[in-house]
């Protein structure tokens, strides 16, 4: 049974260990503690009894056009893991703070077209494809752009807070 909580700076190497192991090759410390600095609502771990961390999820909030909006930033989850449930209640721990600390009606994210499998996750949880955003990562990559309206979003019981 794996636990979520807020995550905190000591937490910034587990979660790039994380990171590294389950989704990609590098996650700079200097950026997440700044991420996390700028942010400290919008990250949460998932931590066995025993200290371990198994997934994290990391959000933030932008402005487009005097709007701002949720943006998930980071979501991994070990394979050991996958397909219980917690990358969804990762999410819906994020997506309760996005509302609860910054009144977010909307979060988006940013996929590679390459990662299949989370384009269904999130498809799964009702985010709608809005199409391909071109060169967005800083390899000049292109992204699916994914997006969530969060008034449909029911706060639940017993997220992480
Ligand atoms: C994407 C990821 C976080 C999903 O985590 P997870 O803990 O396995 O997801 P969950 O168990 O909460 O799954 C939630 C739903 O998605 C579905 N799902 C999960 N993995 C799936 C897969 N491989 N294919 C299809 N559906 C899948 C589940 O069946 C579940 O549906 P349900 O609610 O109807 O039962 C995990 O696969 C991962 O860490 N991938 C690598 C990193 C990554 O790509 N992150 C996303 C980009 S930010």
């Amino acid at each position: 049974m794996l636990e979520i909580r807020v995550a905190e700076i000591r937490d910034i190497p587990k979660i790039i260990k994380c990171h590294e192991r389950n989704f990609e090759p590098y996650l700079s410390a200097t950026q997440l503690k700044s991420h996390m600095g700028e942010f400290p609502h919008l990250a949460f771990v998932l931590e066995s009894k025993t200290k371990e961390i198994h997934g994290y999820i990391l959000g933030e909030m932008r402005i487009k056009k005097k709007q701002e909006y949720g943006v998930l930033t980071s979501l991994a989850v070990n394979k050991r893991f996958r397909e219980k449930g917690y990358g969804k209640k990762l999410c819906n721990s994020l997506f309760n703070a996005m509302i609860q600390t910054y009144k977010a009606n909307t979060v988006t994210v940013y996929i590679r077209l390459t990662n299949e499998l989370a384009v269904q996750f999130y498809e799964n949880l009702d985010f709608e494809n809005e199409g391909v955003e071109a060169e967005y990562f800083s390899d000049q990559t292109d992204a699916y752009v994914l997006k969530y309206n969060l008034t449909n979003f029911v706060i639940t019981e017993g997220v992480a807070n």
